[in-house]
This record gives structure tokens, C-alpha cells and sequence, in this order.
């Protein structure tokens, strides 16, 4: 059968560091759709937690947290390589929500179910308005089953720190790249052994293995899938 027209809720799922920031944006860029990265509410809720000296163990109140904290993720407000900007109760919390911080604590917010079921009903939201391109890890499984496309971007542990790595050093960090990739694999440990909504392609996502390909190269496939 021929599709008529793009398909209205893309989902693009994968592991850490996979691109799929990246090929979302320039996705919904080609086709004006919203592009929204839903795992930068799971960083605002990790960094509000800190930021309170909330122990980021104690789930009931991280979770409390998750459930009375209005997170908005709207376009990007400025060009300072941000992808769209995240608001607390009106402050913009974008940066922060990148801190090494956040990066080491998040992965133990993101498993609390309550915290889970908190904001994917907010992502649900969004999503059933259509023109959407949402990224994360159970977009295309739990949060819009019904997505019309659902893509699974992959890459080996070794090649996501690789580029994470460049990225990193591009912007003056020094950082090794054996620790680097000792966090992706802790990541993805802890993303696809959580109890709820554990990291897994859907059963009808097109699986991408972007190791050997470019960025452009990627795109484009994801483009013609759109087509
Ligand atoms: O994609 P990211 O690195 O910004 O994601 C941050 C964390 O949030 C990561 O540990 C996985 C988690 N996450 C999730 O569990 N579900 C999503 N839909 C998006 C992100």
C-alpha cells in the first residue's frame, strides 16, 4: 500500500547517545512538525530534585515531585545549540538540565514508575496533537503505541562514545574516552533492565544501525520512511 501522506506521530526511540536528538530535529525541520525530546523532562525533573537537595534515592518525593512540577519544553528561544528550551514555573533550566549532574542521576529518576507515569501522560498529550516528531526510549512502545512511524536508532556502545567523546572535546571538555564509555554501558544497563518501560524497539519499528553510517546518511533514510 502507498502512503498518501507523512506520517503524522513519528517516534524515535534508542539508547543513549544514538543520534536520535539529532535525526528528530532535522526530521521535524523537513517536515515543520513540533520536535519534542521527551527525555529532557526526565533531566528537569533529576536536576529540580538536586537543585532542592532532594536525595534522587527517595523516590516518594522525587516522584512527588514529577507530579506537581509543570515542566513546558517549547521551541528554541535562542541559538546557543540548545534543541528547544525547558521551563520550570517560567525559568529556563536548558543548560542545566546538560550537567554532568544530571547525567549520572538521571537514569535512577527516569526507572520510578510514578515519575514514569507522571510525565508520559503529560508526552501523551502532546503527541496525540499530531505533527510530531517525539524522541526517548518508549515512545513507539508505551507512550504513543499508535505512532504511525516508529524508528529505533541504534549504534554499538564503542561508536556513541566515540562521538560523544568529540562532541565533548569540540566543546573544550577533558574528558577520556574509556570513561565515556564506561557510562553509555551503565546507561543502558540501567535504561533496559528497569522494571517499567524498559529500552526495547517496538515490534513494527524500523531498526537503524547508524555504526557505519553519517548523519546525512541517516536522515535520509528516515526521510524516505517519511515519504
Ligand atoms: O535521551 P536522554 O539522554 O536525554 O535521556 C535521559 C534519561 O531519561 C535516560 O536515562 C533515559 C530516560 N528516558 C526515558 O526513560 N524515557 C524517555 N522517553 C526519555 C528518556
Amino acid at each position: 500500500m502507498t502512503r498518501k501522506s507523512s506520517p503524522s506521530i513519528i517516534a524515535i526511540d534508542g539508547p543513549a547517545a544514538s543520534g536520535k536528538s539529532t535525526i528528530g530535529l532535522k526530521l521535524a525541520e523537513a517536515l515543520g512538525y513540533l520536535f519534542f525530546d521527551t527525555g529532557v523532562m526526565y533531566r528537569a525533573v533529576t536536576w529540580i530534585a538536586l537543585d532542592h537537595d532532594i536525595d534522587v534515592r527517595d523516590e516518594a518525593k522525587v516522584t512527588a515531585l514529577a507530579e506537581e512540577t509543570p515542566i513546558d519544553v517549547t521551541p528554541a528561544s535562542k541559538s546557543d545549540g540548545r534543541a528547544c528550551d525547558v521551563l520550570v514555573a517560567g525559568k529556563d533550566i536548558t543548560w542545566e538540565t546538560r550537567l554532568p549532574i544530571v547525567d549520572a542521576n538521571v537514569s535512577i529518576v527516569s526507572a520510578y514508575p510514578g515519575v514514569r507515569a507522571a510525565l508520559s501522560k503529560q508526552q501523551r498529550r502532546i503527541g496525540q496533537r499530531g505533527r510530531v516528531v517525539m524522541v526517548g526510549r518508549d515512545i513507539g512502545t508505551v507512550v504513543l503505541p499508535e505512532a504511525d512511524l516508529k524508528i529505533y536508532l541504534d549504534a554499538s556502545p564503542e561508536e556513541r562514545a566515540r562521538r560523544r567523546h568529540a562532541e565533548m572535546t569540540a566543546r573544550g571538555a577533558n574528558v577520556k574516552y574509556e570513561d565515556i564509555l564506561a557510562k553509555v554501558i551503565e546507561r543502558d544497563r540501567i535504561d533496559s533492565t528497569r522494571d517499567v518501560a524498559p529500552l526495547r524497539a517496538a515490534v513494527d519499528a524500523v531498526i537503524i544501525d547508524s555504526d557505519k553510517m553519517s548523519v546525512n546518511e541517516v536522515f535520509e533514510k528516515a526521510l524516505a520512511l517519511c515519504k
